[in-house]
């Protein structure tokens, strides 16, 4: 199984280098199943609906998120409640039989004979959501599967390396990819542990190239030159050239068994 998965798409430029270039990278790396996380691409924020179905045109078959997700609520439609929805969101928020969280925090794909599971978790550290956490999240579902996959993908939306590390060696053998999205910057080390699990610590961000990770220097750099939001004006996101991160991966029973790097950069 190829498997073509894009780090977090951000606003109008993400949404145009995806459109711009999906059709090189499909004849290149001819995709059984096509990934991205998309909880930036409606200016910066969580998708509405209608961002939702421009990916599912252009032929995504899942979308992940993270910590932006209901950001946008009023306007995401049926996003988080039609099961033909290709997006999904973190499945580790505490869940409260009085206040159940919209949406699936997983997704199963069957395509040309080929069953793929994918599923999204998402870290509480240095987060503004507090979550269940992760590691014990994820060996809960997947301890609750009963079916045959051909292939299982994680997308763990989190901010420190070491935490896509330990996932990486803790779900070594279990699943077939696990990558690290939300930092918006690509790390350079993509590899397939011991037991078949390809990984990487952070996709990178499609999305505008001079910016920071996403919006402007201007409304950005007064926070982080004083510490206070004094001067910080509304988060504005850039247009411009952009890049186009993520990784392309092939899949046997259940193992990865190759994982490249995918950087395009105007
Ligand atoms: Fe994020």
């Amino acid at each position: 199984m190829k498997v073509l998965i894009l780090g977090d798409v951000f606003g109008r430029t993400g949404r145009r280098m995806v459109e711009q270039n999906i059709d090189t990278l499909r004849a290149k790396y001819a995709p059984d199943f096509m990934i991205a996380n998309s909880e930036n691409i409606t200016g910066g924020k969580w998708p509405i609906e209608k961002h939702v179905l421009f990916m599912k045109e252009l032929g995504f078959d899942v979308l992940t998120g993270g910590n932006h997700v209901f950001s946008n609520f009023k306007d995401s439609g049926d996003i988080f409640s039609d099961p033909l929805s290709i997006q999904i969101r973190p499945a580790n928020y505490s869940e409260h039989q009085d206040y159940p969280i919209p949406g699936k925090g997983w997704k199963i794909i069957e395509k040309n004979g080929q069953k793929l599971l994918v599923i999204n978790i998402m870290s509480g550290t240095f987060m503004n959501d507090s979550v269940d956490n992760p590691f014990q999240s994820i060996e809960k579902i997947l301890s609750g599967i009963t079916e045959k996959f051909d292939a299982i993908v994680v997308d763990f939306h989190r901010e420190t390396t070491a935490e896509l590390v330990n996932m990486a060696y803790f779900l070594d053998g279990k699943v077939s990819v696990v990558y690290g999205t939300h930092t918006h910057v690509q790390t350079n080390d993509e590899r397939i542990f011991p037991k078949g699990t390809g990984m990487i610590t952070d996709l990178g961000m499609t999305g505008p190239l001079w910016s920071s990770i996403g919006h402007t220097f201007e409304s950005r750099l007064p926070k982080l030159l004083t510490g206070t939001k004094l001067f910080g004006p509304k988060a504005e996101q850039v247009v411009g050239e952009g890049v186009l991160t993520g990784i392309f991966v092939e899949i046997q029973a259940g193992k990865c068994v190759y994982i490249e790097k995918i950087r395009i950069q105007e």
